[in-house]
């Protein structure tokens, strides 16, 4: 079987891995933006090309005879490349751009839910424009987030005593909203502890993964800005050690409506991953956003458990036939930290090199934004190098991931504190203090 691979990040590589690992015969080809090294050993071609053009991906798809493809990241699938594939008798993991929606617009996945009744939405108002702005702000008093209503790469969305202290600085930033000819939602600010349940989903049935906790802030602590994950983990258990299991049981029902939801609105089922973004409130559990496609880092915890062969449950996402695939994740804890470049998000530096020999397990790391500058490994700007360690424990997995994290030289810097002991206790000790 042809599989053509989308993507070339630390999730694609973790997919390449996942699919390599499966006793089916197969050929892996990989549409990529850079280099990455991890991948193209397990490929026959990585292409580096724009992947978020559906004519270009359809036609390459087309030459190397693919007859599955997998597409890891949200643009190409805001831009219909699943569509493409589909019209071309292609079959896709990733949904087609109506159902991708779930992702990219906020005031489309909020409206969803209400329409089909699944109490998991804060209180929400959709604007185009200023009117009704200060009134709804006042409502929801100093407890509110404005969100940008598309794809923003992270940065659209603020949060009120985080990155806006008073309603007029929440003015400023919707009339910027406005002025640049955007949709916007305010929403009730969400108090509790975040987590990622992730679904495998052929439009009727899921199967759902381990939930996970990511690490958004760059700096330990929870401190600076907004990156896109620094690092996660996983329970043995496949639970999280801050939530309860009629959590668990919640988010999966939240996620099982929505997909249900999503077919009886649009007759076409979503096929691909569900990723469910929710926090854990004293009120049950919430929905904060849905993203189309595997969580990065996500993706690294979730694969690198993974016992079943990922290429049948691909199968079974494309053909409906999900509910006859077994779908198991080892009873394993996991630790995944990224290595990122100094002055990443905002100054990164780029093109330096980096060492990864002293790193004892290779099948631990997975590249990320990297390229090759005569010859040498360097950091390509963006989140460098993942590695993730795999215990009975978090705090064992967390000790692998850090020595491993750690002997990655160069320029770089990670976040010490995650998956700690201190950590996980400080965000039990969270929820126990609203519950
Ligand atoms: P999003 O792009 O929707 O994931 O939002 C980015 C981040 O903003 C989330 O990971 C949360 O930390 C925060 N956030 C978004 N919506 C809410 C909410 N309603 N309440 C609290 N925090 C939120
Ligand atoms: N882990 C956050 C994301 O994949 O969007």
């Amino acid at each position: 079987m042809t599989i053509l691979l989308i993507g070339s990040g630390a999730r694609e590589h973790a997919i390449a891995r996942a699919l390599d690992r499966s006793s089916q015969n197969k050929s892996i080809y990989c549409l990529a933006s850079n280099m990455n090294p991890g991948i193209a050993e397990l490929c026959v071609e990585i292409t580096i090309d724009n992947f978020n053009d559906p004519e270009l991906v359809s036609s390459y798809a087309s030459e190397i005879g693919a007859t599955l493809t997998i597409i890891g990241p949200e643009n190409p699938l805001a831009e219909g490349v699943a569509d493409a594939l589909w019209n071309n008798g292609v079959k896709v993991v990733g949904p087609k751009k109506t159902l991708a929606q779930i992702e990219t617009s906020k005031s489309f996945t909020r409206d969803l839910l209400t329409e089909y009744n699944i109490p998991a939405c804060p209180k929400y108002k959709t604007f185009l424009a200023l009117d009704g702005v200060a009134e709804f702000l006042s409502n929801l008093e100093e407890d509110y987030v404005i969100k940008y209503d598309g794809l923003a790469g992270g940065k659209g969305v603020k949060v009120a005593g985080d990155h806006l202290n008073s309603h007029e600085e929440a003015l400023a930033y919707c009339r910027e909203l406005v002025d640049r000819g955007g949709k916007f939602v305010i929403e009730e600010k969400l108090i509790g502890q975040e987590f990622s349940l992730m679904s495998f989903c052929d439009g009727e049935t899921l199967k759902h993964m381990p939930a996970v906790q990511d690490h958004k802030r760059a700096y330990e602590g929870d401190i600076g800005p907004n990156t896109g994950g620094m690092g996660t983990y996983s329970d043995a258990d496949h639970s999280l050690p801050f939530l309860t299991d009629e959590n668990i049981i919640q988010a999966h029902e939240i996620n099982n409506a929505t997909a249900k939801a999503l077919k009886d609105k649009f007759g076409d089922g979503y096929k691909g991953i569900l990723y469910g973004g929710f926090m854990t409130t004293a009120d049950g559990v919430k929905l904060i956003e849905y993203n189309a496609r595997l969580g990065d880092p996500e993706a690294m915890n979730v694969l690198s458990l993974l016992e079943s062969d990922f290429i049948a449950i691909c199968q079974g996402i494309v053909d409906e036939t999900l509910d006859k695939v077994d779908v198991q994740f080892a009873d394993q804890a996991t630790v995944c930290k990224y290595a990122v470049p100094k002055g990443y998000p905002d100054n990164p530096i780029k093109g330096e090199p980096i060492d990864i020999s002293n790193i004892e397990n290779l099948e631990r790391l997975f590249y990320a934004s990297v390229d090759f500058k005569d010859g040498q490994l360097v950091e390509a700007g963006s989140r460098t190098v993942a590695v993730v360690g795999t215990a009975n424990t978090i705090s064992k997995a967390e000790k692998i991931a850090e020595k491993e994290i750690s002997a990655v030289e160069g320029p770089l810097f990670h976040r010490n504190d995650i998956g700690t002991d201190e950590l996980v206790q400080k965000r039990v000790q969270h929820m126990e203090s609203l519950r």
